[in-house]
């Protein structure tokens, strides 16, 4: 028979026996057989018929009871020197990397040698896989010596002892070999809390997330609007890797934000509420239970030992909550003990409303902050621009001041001092660079010491850094005499004393031994039980020599010598011709010499044998004892690894400035009673000099002596958004404390920028274009302050020509009498331009074009100038794009007859609505209002009495509205346009 045909028989006879033996592998059911698609499905489990089990071989049996608990993740069966991925993995294996697929066992199979593990484990878990990690628990040797003693008995399995070692996802990675991104990974858990049909009341949100490889937990919880603002901002700002929500928990708004914001690869876990989703007292219950915090005192209160911030939000349902799920989770994947023993816990607010600029979801991601609106990559992003942070912690705590710019002129002033001072004075950035550059990732790896899973290699190289953080920093200080500012000394000043901890490790003991052999060997005084059991052995010592002496003198020989053999140690080795004593044991001769042991001989060599297992207990226990000691001090090494974060970042903001090109400047903060924003000869930082040195700069001046609202009319391509998000990106410069490429930068602190730009993203997000711009406009609306900034681009784009003029018109008119911030308006509605001619808060510009009519060619010019622009000249930029003439040419008809159409239209809805021309919505408020403050003189709320009081000093005449103002010659404004109106009626 040919090689081939053999080939196939096997196969052939292999499928007859096994038809049917993975039948349930075809229909699939949980545990509690649920089908995929039921609402209980549980993906974890696996149902495995009874009859299943009978047919198994022992090595399958073992495998079946890890996977069927084990369902959804990618098993790693340990096999001899390879891992093994046996049915579904192996089809994964092979399908998704081309592992070879072999079927000589019962069932399909891919492996790899042990050596890759981790290499092969990080490629599944990129590819958003979770991966288990079953190891042989004894060696083939073990295995035959636990039988040969008789330990085998009939229930004892008669493979290899295997259990489940870990199980490793992308959310929650603590391997340092496994976590190839230095920015921090997020598991966040979600508890939504709504109230049936009162859907128009806030929702509540409590919210858990970990960040595995540093144990850094967060907590969060907060009321949102229908639009879940808050959670998208918290979303943008964490963008978690792996989420756990409760079965049926979520709206679909959330599920929608999450679906939005987060990467195809993210995991989802969702979880039964209740029995893994715990509710808080469960929460309270596991997390006093499992004394994961320290053992309660009797009689003390349960929650006592637990860190600060966990115990501030301890009466927090929603929270504590989501905490239950997270801590279910972690446990599945044995994390939680050694994560939540570190007590790394913080609360996490995602606005900070009184202390940061506040920059949420949308305008992270319209500004392109974190990621680029083009392939969502961080190319050409804020981030990117600004952080040139050289240590992971730095990049890490970089990205979180990103999140939150400060608001107070005096932070942000002290920012920019010191950003100030490196940038003037050489050297200190060098020699930061120089050291911290090649730190490793000490907040990781103090984590890592805390949980026991640091290797020793990594335990030396976290002592000799600190020491090297140590003689940095005094270096380091020794230049801040030269600053102006007091920013960096202070900074330098919080470093703990870390010497005498580093002494300890220094003495304790003897790092070249550890660092060639792995071991640790303590210097005498360091571990009393190590050197009591060296005494011990240094006896023995004696006590052999002494026992040879006595041997010789009682034999009248001096030839005989100590012989260690394998095993047999301590043997008396002598010639053939002597006689010995019949007490004497003989262990081996040859033709001229014969081996002894004496009964007190073998009653020292097991002393020693014993000695020395002791001894290796000893030794293996020491790291643990070592890593114990280096543990007790984990605030002050975090506080060290802080303040070098906080260096790194300061020294990112003053490359990122010098890096600016020129011209650039130091922002000048003000705190003036009316907001002012002065940008001269600003540029889009994010468009780097050189590569497009011809970007046209531009002047942007807000609020002060000048309007707080400019209406920007342009051509198509002309500029507009760009400029828009120029100033924004400006002002999170400024706030951060970094230097703005701009010829001139005064302003005064910015609470928040609302930014709404577009009409194009949200349609994935299944909602209506004119209903999101609707409700996010509302939100600013009702949210802006007179410190808020607001870029609107071409709001009522998303909707038909007169609702959008509309929506437009009101708006910005509620913007410029109303609220009192600064703010940029983009539109194409050319006659939006006619209503705000006279308003003083508002003032017309127009991005500035060369029009070349008989050609269609426009000439972009890219300059902000005073006045209107009429046409968006959309024609000539398609002509310029590429589009054939005669298309254009026919284009163009039509939108002339629209346009056309369009204005008549208008024209009548508008004389229908109040049978006059000019009376919007927007005057009719005004009318409302007046009459309103005419009617009732006194009716000021306390708040609105402070502000007068306030204002008083400044000599500013001002009308109330609420809490807002109309300047006097704003209200003469309002005033004049309403006679105007009446008089047509
Ligand atoms: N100040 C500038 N200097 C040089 N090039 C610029 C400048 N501003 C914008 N550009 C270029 O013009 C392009 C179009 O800019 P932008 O998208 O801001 O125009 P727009 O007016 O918003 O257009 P649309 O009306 O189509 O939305 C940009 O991609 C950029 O390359
Ligand atoms: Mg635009």
């Amino acid at each position: 028979m040919l090689k081939d045909d053999k080939k196939k028989e096997r196969v052939a006879k292999f499928e007859e026996k096994n038809s049917g033996r993975y039948s349930w592998l075809l229909d699939i059911r949980d545990a509690d057989m649920n089908p995929i698609g039921s609402p209980d499905y549980d993906p974890r489990t696996l149902y495995i018929p009874k009859s299943a089990w009978t047919t198994f071989t022992e090595f399958e049996r073992q495998f079946w009871e890890i996977k069927g608990q084990h369902f959804d993740s990618v098993v790693f069966f340990k096999k001899g020197k390879f891992y093994e991925l046996y049915e579904n993995d192996a089809d994964i294996g092979h399908q998704k990397f081309d592992l070879k697929l072999t079927d000589r066992t019962n069932m399909r199979m891919v492996g790899v040698p042990e050596s890759s593990f981790e290499y092969w484990a990080a490629q599944f878990i990129a590819k958003g896989y979770k991966v288990a990690r079953v190891d042989q628990m004894e060696t083939a040797l073990g295995k035959a010596m636990r039988e040969r003693d008789g330990a085998a008995t009939k229930s004892a399995p008669k493979v290899i002892r295997r259990e489940l070692h870990s199980i490793l996802t992308a959310g929650t990675l603590t391997d340092s070999g496994l976590l190839t991104n230095d920015m921090a990974t997020y598991c966040m858990a979600i508890k939504e809390i709504n109230r049936p049909g009162a859907e128009h009341l806030p929702t509540q949100f409590g919210i858990a997330f970990v960040d595995t490889s540093t144990a850094e937990f967060n907590l969060a919880s907060f009321y949102d609007d229908m639009d879940r603002t808050k959670f998208e901002t918290l979303i943008t700002q964490i963008k978690p890797k792996e989420v756990v929500v409760e079965k049926g928990g979520l709206s679909v708004r959330s599920t929608r934000i999450l679906k939005n914001s987060l990467g195809a690869n993210t995991i989802w876990n969702h979880l039964q509420p209740e029995a893994q989703f715990w509710n808080a007292l469960d929460t309270a219950d596991e997390l006093r239970i499992k004394e994961y915090f320290g053992a309660n005192e009797a009689g003390s209160l349960a929650s006592d030992c637990w860190p600060a911030a966990l115990q501030s939000v301890k009466d927090n349902m929603a929270v504590m909550s989501a905490l239950g799920g997270l801590v279910w989770y972690l446990r599945s994947l044995k994390l939680d003990t050694e994560l939540l023993s570190f007590k790394n816990f913080h609360v996490y607010d995602p606005v900070r409303q009184a202390s940061t600029l506040i920059l949420d979801g949308q305008t992270l991601s319209n500004l392109e902050v974190f990621q680029n609106n083009g392939d969502g990559s961080e190319t050409g992003t804020v981030l990117r621009l600004l952080n040139r942070c050289v240590t992971p912690f730095g990049k890490r705590l970089f990205r979180r001041w990103l999140c939150h710019p400060l608001r107070s002129s005096s932070a942000i002033g002290a920012r920019l001092d010191a950003v100030e001072d490196l940038m003037r004075v050489p050297g200190f950035m060098e020699l930061f660079e120089e050291k911290c550059a090649r730190f490793p990732d000490l907040e990781r790896i103090v984590s890592r010491i805390h949980a026991g899973s640091c290797k020793i290699s990594e335990f030396l190289v976290v002592l000799s850094t600190f020491r090297t953080l140590v003689d940095t920093s005094r270096r380091l200080s020794s230049y801040t005499d030269q600053f102006k500012s007091k920013k960096l000394a202070s900074v330098l000043d919080e470093l703990p004393d870390l010497t005498e901890h580093l002494n300890y490790f220094a003495e304790a003991f003897d790092h070249k031994v550890a660092q060639a052999e792995g071991d640790i060997i303590p210097h005498p005084g360091f571990a009393e039980d190590y050197d009591a059991n060296n005494e011990v052995l240094n006896n023995l010592d004696s006590q052999f020599a002494q026992l040879l002496d006595k041997v010789k003198r009682e034999l009248k020989t001096t030839k005989i010598v100590y012989k260690d053999l394998g095993k047999e140690i301590y043997q008396l080795e002598m010639s053939n011709k002597i006689t010995v004593p019949k007490s004497w044991k003989k262990t081996s001769s040859t033709s001229s010499i014969s081996r002894y042991y004496t009964p007190e001989l073998m009653a020292l060599v097991t002393k020693l044998q014993e000695a020395r297992e002791t001894k290796n207990a000893i030794m293996k226990e020491l790291q643990g004892r070592l890593y114990a000691k280096f543990d007790e001090n984990y605030k002050d090494w975090l506080k060290a690894v802080k303040i070098i974060a906080e260096l790194d970042c300061l020294c990112s903001l003053s490359k990122s400035s010098s890096a600016l090109g020129s011209p650039s400047c130091r922002p000048e903060f003000v705190d003036n009673e009316r907001s002012v924003l002065e940008l001269e000869g600003l540029r889009h930082p994010c468009v780097i000099p050189g590569i497009a040195s011809d970007f046209i700069p531009n002047d942007t001046l807000l609020g002060g002596d000048t309007s707080n609202l400019i209406l920007l009319t342009g051509p198509n391509m002309g500029g507009k958004s760009t400029l828009l998000r120029q100033t924004c990106v400006a002002i999170i410069m400024a706030q951060l404390g970094c230097y703005v490429p701009a010829e001139k930068c005064r302003l005064t602190p910015f609470d928040r920028i609302f930014t709404r730009i577009g009409a194009n993203d949200n349609i994935l997000a299944g909602q209506s274009t004119f209903m999101v711009e609707l409700s996010e406009t509302s939100k600013i609306l009702s949210e802006a302050t007179e410190r808020s900034m607001v870029i609107l681009d071409e709001l009522g784009r998303g909707t038909s020509t007169f609702d959008g003029y509309a929506i437009a018109y009101s708006v910005l008119h509620e913007l410029s009498t109303r609220i009192g911030c600064l703010g940029l308006f983009s539109t194409h509605y050319g006659t939006l331009t006619n209503e705000f001619e006279r308003d003083p808060n508002v003032a017309l510009k127009h991005m500035a074009c060369q029009v070349d009519q008989a050609n269609r060619e426009v000439t972009f010019l890219y300059k902000l100038v005073d006045g209107v622009c009429e046409k968006s000249y959309g024609m000539n930029v398609a002509h310029m794009a590429g589009v054939p003439r005669e298309i254009v040419d026919r284009a163009e008809e039509m939108a002339q007859e629209f346009e056309l159409k369009q204005e008549t239209k208008r024209e009548e809805e508008l004389r229908l609505t109040r049978g006059a021309k000019n009376v919007g919505l927007g005057m009719v408020m005004d009318l409302a209002y007046l009459l309103g403050r005419v009617g009732r003189p006194d009716t000021a709320t306390a708040e609105d009495t402070e502000m007068e009081d306030n204002a008083e000093g400044n000599g500013d005449s001002t009308t109330r509205v609420g809490a807002r103002c109309l300047t006097k010659e704003q209200e003469t404004h309002v005033f004049q346009r309403i006679f105007k109106a009446m008089a047509s009626l």
